[in-house]
């Protein structure tokens, strides 16, 4: 454990079946969130830790992000997302995230720069789209452009001092957005486009998205600031999912675009990023079939179904999720001053009150989470469904960027290597080749039955 952590002068006590009592330091984190540092308890006693999924696991030490599930806090560096979101645009809070102090004007200015100078992809480097098919899923070009990049731009895959450091972070914001808008033009088989150098970073986006060479497309002011707000939403959120994956990967000092690529990858399912694409797909669903919010609900409740309420529930919030109230709000100001009139918003709107109302999601403290309305917010945008999770990945980043800068910049930083319980079979005695019984074949394992007889004659 490092020194940052406060060791309390308190002890957890441990007694094992053996009857050997061990003594596990209590450690405090800044918002006195209390753990057992159980990091000498294997090589005192052979034991470790099981905690499937992590639920009680804190993987590490980090200034980024506060989280508080039970009260329905969201911090980035200390500040409440309710004060960012009010105040800060997507990149200011970017700078936030990733160096822990607002930006001061010089800084703003000059990171704008410097964003702007990176923002154009290689030129050799777009003849790339061209090698996936039509319809490949937009995450699956994004995932393996960002890889790609890395080849173009840090060849030598060392980041050695701040300036580095500080390029690299801006070519992977900017030219992600370039990057995602690209996917999406090959994806309709139109002409990438340029960025612009005179747009900032938001309406750069939705102009590589929307204009066309010979149209210029210019979003209204309310689109940008919803976009904004969607993308600083999503700056950071600590230990999810992604964010592990990007640390994990960056702990084996992985260079920053394969461990954010690897994010990348890790946010498409649709527990995790994809749910905003999924809760999309479910309010269509819901209205092309006429059922309606309670018919949809109590097909949740069916557990044989295996369905559940996408967009509802959250690991760590056990109330409300702080940016989902602040996307439905944003959600009906925006539907409102584009004089969009979209039936899934009331849907939305039904489910959620009908839910809430529930004791089935009531008891398992399920409350909307921030993929909930975020789709609807998208859609009135223009941006696809199957961008949805791209979208995400924009804004998440600086978080990925802040976290792999938190492993690299310390030098007591592990690479992560959980242990297991082995619950497989015990050591076996080999059986040969031919001697292996047919009617005993491998589990899972699908051979045609046509092709069988064929195989072992
Ligand atoms: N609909 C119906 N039941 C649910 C839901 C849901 N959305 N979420 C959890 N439950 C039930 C679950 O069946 C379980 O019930 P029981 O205890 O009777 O078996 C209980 O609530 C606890 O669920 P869990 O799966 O153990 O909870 P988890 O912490 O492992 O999962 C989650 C968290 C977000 C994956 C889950 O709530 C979920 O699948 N939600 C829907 C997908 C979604 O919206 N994901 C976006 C998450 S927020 C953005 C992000 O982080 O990417």
């Amino acid at each position: 454990m490092s020194e940052s952590v406060d060791h309390t002068q308190e002890h957890a006590t441990l007694t094992l079946p053996s009857g050997q009592v061990v003594e596990l330091p209590v450690v405090e984190g800044t918002e006195k969130e209390r753990a057992v540092d159980i990091a000498g308890l294997r090589q005192k006693t052979g034991y470790i830790t099981l905690d499937d999924g992590y639920t009680n696991t804190g993987s590490c030490e980090s200034k980024i992000t506060f989280i508080d599930g039970e009260k329905g806090i969201l911090r980035y560096r200390g500040y409440p997302i309710q004060e960012i979101a009010k105040r800060c645009s997507f990149i200011e809070t970017a700078q936030l995230v990733i160096w822990g102090e607002l930006p001061t004007p010089e800084e703003r200015s000059y990171f704008s720069d410097i964003l702007t100078e990176n923002s154009a992809l290689p030129e050799d480097f777009r003849r790339h789209f061209a090698g996936f098919p039509v319809h490949a899923h937009p995450m699956s070009i994004l995932s393996a452009m960002i890889n790609a990049l890395q080849s173009y731009d840090l060849p030598n895959m060392i980041i050695d001092s701040d300036e580095e450091f500080q390029r690299v972070a801006a070519t992977l914001i900017s030219k992600v957005r370039t990057i995602a808008a690209a996917a999406y033009k090959s994806s309709i088989g139109e002409p990438i486009m340029y960025p612009r150098y005179d747009l900032r970073y938001v309406e750069n986006f939705l102009h590589m998205m929307f204009s066309r060479p010979y149209r210029d497309y210019v979003p209204s002011a309310e689109a940008t600031a919803a976009l904004n707000l969607f993308l600083l939403l999503h700056a950071d959120h600590e230990q999810n999912c992604s964010t592990s994956t990007v640390r994990m990967v960056a702990s084996g000092q992985a260079n920053l675009y394969a461990s954010v690529a690897a994010g990348v990858c890790a946010l498409w399912g649709p527990l995790h990023g994809g749910a905003n694409q999924a809760v999309m797909e479910m309010l269509t669903l819901i209205r092309d079939s006429g059922m309606t919010a309670q018919d949809y609900l109590a097909r949740v409740k069916d557990r044989s179904t295996g369905i559940r309420l996408m967009g509802f529930g959250h690991r760590v919030y056990r109330s409300f999720d702080p940016r989902a109230l602040l996307l439905k709000d944003a959600c009906d100001k925006l539907l409102n001053s584009m004089n969009i009139v979209d039936p899934r918003l009331d849907i939305a709107r039904e489910l959620e009150e009908v839910a809430l109302a529930d004791d089935y999601f009531a008891s398992r403290k399920l409350y909307p989470n921030v993929d909930f309305y975020s789709g609807i917010i998208l859609t009135a945008l223009g941006i696809p469904t199957e961008m949805f999770t791209v979208v995400f990945a924009i804004g998440r980043m600086p978080g990925w960027i802040a976290h792999w800068k938190e492993i690299h910049d310390n030098p007591a930083s592990r690479i992560y290597r959980p242990r297991q319980i082995y619950v497989g079979s015990p050591e076996r005695e080999w059986v040969n080749r031919f001697q292996r019984d047919k009617g005993n074949t491998t589990q899972g394992f699908i051979i045609p039955e046509e092709l069988r007889a064929k195989l072992s004659s």
